[in-house]
């Protein structure tokens, strides 16, 4: 599999409004802690891969005469956090772009948003490209995962299609330094024909956001540190077993390190548990496929929800497996799907 192509750059015509589609991505490697909230700078460098499914389409146009940004979610109105969000990166990129007009943006999105579905990633590495555009920066594929930062440290992965690591930067130095080199790239991996199996436990908002989470697991997890030690180890050996197409020995990096997030969280004080009984139980049907020789690895991020990686062929097999372990929820076949793109026109 060879990484993909650049993504489109803003076309100068384009200025004044676009609509972008991004997709969704799941580390395999987590994205879990900040060394600076501001600038959205990781602890850690992270690896996903980016899904073919539940793409969030979002369209920005610049509006003159507005007072202030006017953001539609899903057909209604933003208001609270997720406001404040959409208008702080808005001023990001108008800072840059050294324009003061407001904006009205209009997101749909395809994700259970909220539930650990990293819909956060999908919809900021979507903005970043459409705003980009509209504004009329000229950013290439680096500079828009590092604007995509800005807003949702995942986005950064997502504005690349199929497997993308994203650097943490150096850890020293200055914020400018820190912020020019922390970005996400694609990474180019062996013969795989990987797919993620998707079994939603709950699509409902998460307790404790994800921002938060890490926050506090930073703070107070006695685990944290060590993990982020063992996280190194995992990403440069993920690596290898990717280029190799190792799909079993990828499995099971993923799965130990997604484990080891969870149990800095649970460390965390008061601990921060996104894991419901119906993810022990979609573990369990995991850990029953591999003893009948199946090779499956779940991950699972700020959500109760699992993710199964597993080859393309057993795909199936996996999902009917998991299926019966969330009654209340749907289980969906994800495959590598594309980087983040500026849609022709205006159109949608
Ligand atoms: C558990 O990117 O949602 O999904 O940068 O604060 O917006 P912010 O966090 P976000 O965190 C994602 C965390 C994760 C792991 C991952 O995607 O790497």
């Amino acid at each position: 599999m060879r990484p993909e192509p650049q993504v489109l750059a803003p076309e100068p015509s384009a200025a004044g409004s676009a609509t972008a589609v991004a997709h969704p991505n799941i580390a395999l490697i987590k994205y879990w802690g900040k060394r600076d909230e501001h600038l959205v700078l990781p602890r850690v460098d992270s690896l996903s891969m980016t899904l073919n499914v539940f793409p969030t389409t979002t369209s920005v146009r610049l509006d003159p005469d507005a007072a202030r940004d006017v953001v539609t979610l899903n057909g209604k109105p933003a208001e609270g956090e997720a406001l404040r969000r959409v208008v702080h990166f808005l001023d990001v990129v108008r800072e840059r772009a050294g324009q003061a007009h407001r904006a009205v943006v209009d997101s749909e999105n395809t994700v259970p948003t909220g539930a650990g579905l990293a819909s956060s990633a999908s919809g900021f590495a979507a903005l970043a490209v459409a705003a980009a555009a509209a504004y009329g920066l000229p950013l290439d594929a680096t500079a828009l995962s590092r604007l995509a930062r800005r807003g949702s440290g995942s986005a950064s992965r997502s504005v690349f299609g199929g497997f993308a690591v994203w650097h943490a930067g150096p850890a020293s130095g200055t914020a400018q330094e820190a912020d020019l080199r922390s970005y996400a790239e694609p990474l180019r991996v062996g013969d795989l024909d990987p797919a993620l199996v998707i079994a939603v436990v709950d699509a409902g908002p998460k307790p404790v956001s994800s921002r938060a989470a890490m926050r506090r697991t930073v703070d107070t997890s006695p685990l944290y540190e060590p993990w982020a030690v063992s996280s190194k180890a995992d990403l440069d050996e993920m690596r290898a077993a990717l280029l190799a197409g190792d799909i079993e020995t990828v499995g099971e990096i993923a799965e130990r390190n997604a484990l080891g997030m969870h149990a800095t969280m649970l460390a965390a004080r008061p601990a921060v548990r996104y894991l419901a009984p119906a993810t022990l139980t979609a573990l369990d049907r995991v850990l029953r496929l591999r003893q009948d020789g199946i090779p499956a690895y779940a991950t699972m991020d700020a959500g109760p929800n699992v993710k199964v990686l597993c080859r393309r062929a057993d795909a199936d097999r996996v999902a009917e497996a998991v299926r019966d372990a969330v009654p209340d929820g749907s289980v969906h076949i994800a495959e590598p799907g594309p980087g983040a793109r500026l849609l022709p026109g205006d159109g949608r």
